[in-house]
């Protein structure tokens, strides 16, 4: 991507996973090289894998601001505010400043950065990594249609990347953001299953990981291109009298579905509650 015909010069705050899985979904999709992404943390520990890819690396935030047009603020949420008001200074009108923190509100963001900042703040998950992340964003007050768009572009590799009410991103985090980790769970259970049954652990999580590969990835697919709810689909595999039925009982008597739902509430409001303080 280019600005003013010099290319595009990204920042990141903070070195962490997301910022990596940002990156290297921009990267892969060449949204950006890397030589022109600089990145700043308190200690090497992250940086150095950034600074072998290829990017500029830095201990100072505001030098990621004085010489990036768009930043990405992707340190904890706790740290944030601190981080905010380090910046506050170097931020001008041209930076379009993107916050990929859980909890933390565009009212907040823009309360702590100068008067007419273009803030974003979008929820990505780790899957952007490999391209088949999911990220929702909304706009902060300033931020028009030419802010939202550079935003898509550079995470139109990253996967799925939809701009919605600022509502809905705390959901998100529920759903997706911490989704990744049920599906590990889901794995792990899958395997044990077949440990009990009497199958060795590391062939049953290899087959669980397959399993989760390619049959997630069809139904996945299914689900988004046939536009049919994901019970009729269920449905349709399950032949009657069964294995998949018999099976499926025993999920329903484990309430499979409940416990899933309160654990995308619980995300929710955690991720709400942690807006709030
Ligand atoms: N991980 C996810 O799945 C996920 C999903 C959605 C959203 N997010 C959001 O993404 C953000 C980052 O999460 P993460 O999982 O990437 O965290 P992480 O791996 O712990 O990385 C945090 C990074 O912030 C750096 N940092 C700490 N204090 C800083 C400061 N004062 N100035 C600049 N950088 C500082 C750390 O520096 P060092 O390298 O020196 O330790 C580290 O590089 C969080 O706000 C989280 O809510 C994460």
């Amino acid at each position: 991507m280019e600005s003013l015909g010099r290319p595009l010069r990204v920042g990141f705050i903070g070195a962490g996973k997301m910022a990596c899985a940002i990156l290297e979904g921009m990267v892969l999709s060449d949204q950006i090289q890397a030589t022109n992404v600089l990145v700043s943390a308190p200690s090497d520990k992250n940086l150095l894998k950034f600074k072998g890819c290829g990017c500029m690396v830095t201990h100072s935030n505001e030098a990621v601001v004085e010489d990036c047009k768009v930043v990405f603020l992707a340190t904890k949420p706790h740290v944030l505010p601190g981080v905010l008001k380090d910046i506050s200074d170097a931020v001008t009108k041209e930076h379009i400043i993107i916050s990929v923190a859980a909890g933390i509100t565009l009212e907040t963001l823009e309360k702590f950065l100068p008067p007419e900042t273009k803030v974003l703040r979008a929820m990505p998950n780790l899957p952007c990594v490999v391209q088949v992340g999911a990220v929702v964003f909304a706009r902060g007050s300033c931020a028009g249609n030419q802010e939202a768009a550079v935003l898509k572009t550079l995470m139109s590799g990253c996967g799925l990347c939809e701009e919605t009410p600022e509502s809905y991103i705390d959901i998100h985090t529920g759903l997706s953001g911490s989704g990744v980790a049920y599906v590990y769970m889901f794995a792990e259970a899958l395997a044990e299953g077949a440990v009990k049954m009497g199958m060795p652990s590391d062939l049953a999580n290899k087959i669980a990981a397959h399993t989760l590969l390619l049959f997630l990835q069809g139904a996945a697919k299914m689900i988004l291109e046939t536009g049919e709810h994901p019970a009729k689909l269920r449905n349709d595999v399950c032949t009657p009298g069964g294995t998949t039925i018999y099976a499926c009982h025993e999920l329903e008597k484990g309430a499979l579905r409940a416990t899933v739902m309160n654990a995308v509430e619980a995300g929710t409001k955690r991720a709400q509650d942690m807006g709030k303080s």
